[in-house]
């Protein structure tokens, strides 16, 4: 694929909770990689992407219906070269929605770098990225080193959705500078190799 073709990226909004503050910042997130002639951007919101907790038992078919669950989400996955995940802290770790996300799928996963946008109280979402970090290792993902993060989030968008720190717009630009550095690299790389998993 020509280096100049653009990388598809997966954004995933980690929170499903009702009454959420998510959108606001899995819509900021999706302005900055929109903005970006580099990226095309699909945002998979697990609101609107259920899937069941319950797990097929190894070497078995999903339960009824679940293949049609996955089939909202999988092939995203698969499509993405990249990823951003919005998440913000639930107990000092990310969200289990976001987890099951993360559990229904593997190759999806592999030899991808995936970026965060978190946000939260004092810690705005760190502890919930770093614990993603060792999960998405498990994984063959490569997670970037610098981050996005909103500490106490509530005041921290204007009425517009706009972040009202001007350093909150560099990080992401930072953040998906390194995402796509890494996109390309490992892009190129299974070009020439697949991935040895
Ligand atoms: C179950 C639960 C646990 C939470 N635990 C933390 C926490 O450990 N640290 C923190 O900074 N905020 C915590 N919060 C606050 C959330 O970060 C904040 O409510 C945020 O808006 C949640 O994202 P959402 O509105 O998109 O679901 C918690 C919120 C919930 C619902």
């Amino acid at each position: 694929m020509p280096a100049t073709t653009p990388l598809r990226l997966a954004i995933i909004v980690g929170s499903t909770r009702d009454g959420r503050f998510a959108p606001i910042v899995a819509e900021w997130t999706r302005a900055h990689a929109a903005g970006r002639d580099d990226l095309t951007v699909d945002v998979v919101d697990l609101i609107e992407t259920p899937l069941p907790t319950v797990f097929p038992a190894f070497g078995q078919p999903p339960a009824p219906g679940t293949a049609e669950l996955l089939a909202e989400v999988s092939p995203r996955l698969a499509a993405a070269d990249a990823f951003v995940i919005v998440t913000p802290e639930y107990n000092h770790s990310f969200p289990a929605a976001l987890k099951n996300a993360i559990d229904w799928h593997n190759r999806e996963w592999h030899a991808k770098p995936v970026g965060f946008v978190s946000y939260g109280g004092v810690s705005g979402g760190l502890r919930a990225v770093e614990q993603l970090r060792v999960v998405l290792a498990e994984l063959h993902a490569v997670t970037v080193r610098d981050t996005v993060s909103f500490h106490g989030h509530w005041d921290k968008f204007d009425a517009d959705g706009k972040a009202v720190d001007p350093a909150s717009d560099a990080a992401a630009k930072t953040m998906l500078d390194q995402l796509v550095w890494w996109a390309h690299a490992l892009r190129d790389a299974k070009a020439v190799r697949p991935y040895a998993a």
